[in-house]
């Protein structure tokens, strides 16, 4: 089923100046970008987002780094494009990331892991709508 999924480029991918070529990844790989926006990010917005893993103790480390600097945020469309998109990414951690991810060429830590992508069907549908308005989502 043609799925859409919110994906972000995290600070460290937007600092190393790469964001086309993860932009690339997506679109080279039957990903369309539907919706986009360079944001720097609130402590508020971030705990938001993040909110289910507050209990866990890299929860502060984790709002801070993504408060550190600007991200881009944008929702991919496409066939199966949550798992798609997953795939593209590879492993959380880089140092577990298959060759050829984005996460093996971009991404130096699991923290500094260049790029978050929704895990589920219900994640996608709830970090879309954290992000973007429906009127800011453009069907192609
Ligand atoms: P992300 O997909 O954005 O979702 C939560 C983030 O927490 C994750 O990517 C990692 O960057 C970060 N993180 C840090 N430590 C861990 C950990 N032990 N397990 C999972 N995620 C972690």
């Amino acid at each position: 089923a043609v799925e859409r999924t919110l994906s972000i480029v995290k600070p460290d991918a937007v600092a190393k100046n790469v964001i086309g070529k993860i932009y690339s990844r997506f679109e080279s790989n039957g990903l369309q970008i539907v919706a986009a926006k360079m944001v720097q990010l609130s402590q508020e917005k971030a705990e938001g987002f993040y909110a289910e893993h507050k209990e866990r103790p890299f929860f502060k480390d984790l709002v801070d780094f993504m408060t550190s600097g600007p991200v881009c945020i944008q929702v991919l469309e496409g066939e199966g494009a949550i798992l798609k998109n997953r795939d593209l990414m590879g492993a959380t951690n880089p140092k577990e990331a298959e060759a050829g991810t984005i996460r093996a060429d971009f991404a130096e830590s699991i923290d500094a892991n260049a790029v978050h992508g929704s895990d589920s069907e219900a994640s996608a549908a709830r970090e879309v709508a954290y992000f973007f308005a429906d009127e800011e989502i453009c069907a192609r």
